[in-house]
């Protein structure tokens, strides 16, 4: 039992925020953010978009594309790190805007590779013979969350959203032909929003010493990021029994043009085979894999049988790796 992908869609808001214009905002220059990070430009949600907007975006356009009816939708699973709300949730705000009446909804928060924990889930919801269709989707407004006082953080991230349409097949044995996914609390600390949650109520304190947003060690981040994807992948590899070689296409989390390098280099990948765009649009977190795969698809780079290895790290610290055959 396995799932043929329907469909991939992405949106991302129309306003783009570009380095020159971060440089009136926080002391910055764009060519720091050029040599750090790779990125170029990104994009905020207006004020009044949440995220599930920018997702049903993104699963309307799809619905469109392919003439799909949402009511036959089985479940949700939706990956965010940033919810309309704390209570309820975001994938029932989803539901009710797509209009996907039959289907059981769920966030589930696992940052960055919130889409690759969703992708595992959603294997396993379509294992069951009672479920035909299953909707991922990885969206975020982190522009909300970041604190545009702290230049270390803001000129990092980027909103936007995408979706995946899963199908329970028969057809082959395993879509997935290896996974890994691994979290360590241990280091929480290190990427956090300290304040909103249980842990530490929103207050005016709270908002004082601008603990209502992001606070990140980037140096301690970067490294763990390097380490823990490339284990990630080479166990990966290791447990598909292939080589390297093999794989078709890297799909790696857009964080940091120096992450990806790095890991590039260490499991000795060529460029042409690695995807990168977050020039385009910072990192949008759980969004940024199924943004990459649509404009992959957009482009006509990814074929039917092909093998694409998808990594990602996040916040928790969360990370993951999954290998699909297209
Ligand atoms: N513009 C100009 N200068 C800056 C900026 C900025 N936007 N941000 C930091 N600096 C300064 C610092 O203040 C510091 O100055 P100092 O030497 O006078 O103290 C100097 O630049 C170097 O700072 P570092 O933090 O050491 O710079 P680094 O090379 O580590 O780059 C960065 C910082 C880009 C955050 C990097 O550590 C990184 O990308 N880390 C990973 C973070 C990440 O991607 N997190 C997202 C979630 S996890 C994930 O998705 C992988």
């Amino acid at each position: 039992m396995s799932f043929e992908i329907l469909g991939i869609s992405s949106y991302v808001p129309k306003k783009v925020l570009t380095n020159y214009d971060l440089e009136r905002i926080v002391d910055t220059s764009d060519q720091w953010i050029t040599e750090r990070t790779g990125i170029k430009e990104r994009r905020i949600a207006d004020e009044n978009e949440t995220t599930s907007d920018l997702a049903a975006k993104a699963a309307l356009k799809l619905f469109e594309e392919i003439s799909f009816n949402p009511s036959k939708i089985d479940a949700i699973v939706f990956a965010t790190a940033t919810p309309d709300n704390l209570i309820a949730s975001t994938a029932c705000s989803f539901q009710a805007k797509i209009g996907a009446r039959k289907a059981f909804a769920f966030d589930i928060s696992a940052a960055c590779p919130g889409f690759l924990y969703g992708l595992k889930i959603a294997d396993g919801l379509l294992r069951s013979d009672d479920i035909e269709y299953v909707l991922l989707a990885g969206a975020e407004t982190l522009s909300r969350y970041v604190d545009w006082l702290d230049r270390t953080t803001c000129v990092l991230f980027g909103d936007g959203a995408g979706v995946a349409l899963l199908k329970r097949s028969t057809s082959f044995n395993k879509r997935i032909l290896s996974w890994n996914l691994g979290a360590d609390g241990n280091l929480r600390d290190l990427l956090i929003m300290p304040a909103g949650g249980i842990a530490m109520p929103f207050s005016k304190n709270a908002l004082d010493k601008r603990l209502c947003y992001i606070k990140m060690k980037g140096r301690e981040v970067f490294k763990n990021a390097v380490l823990k994807m490339q284990n990630s992948v080479e166990d990966v590899i290791r447990k598909a029994k292939i080589k390297s070689s093999e794989i078709d296409w890297f799909v790696p989390h857009q964080a940091n043009i120096r992450i990806i390098e790095a890991l590039r280099e260490r499991l000795g990948l060529p460029k042409d085979k690695v995807y990168v765009n977050i020039n385009k649009y910072g990192n949008t977190s759980a969004a940024s894999i199924p943004i990459a795969l649509r404009e992959m698809l957009d482009r006509k780079l990814v074929k039917k049988g092909q093998l694409v290895l998808m990594t990602s790290f996040g916040a928790g610290f969360t990370w993951g790796s999954i290998l699909i055959r297209w």
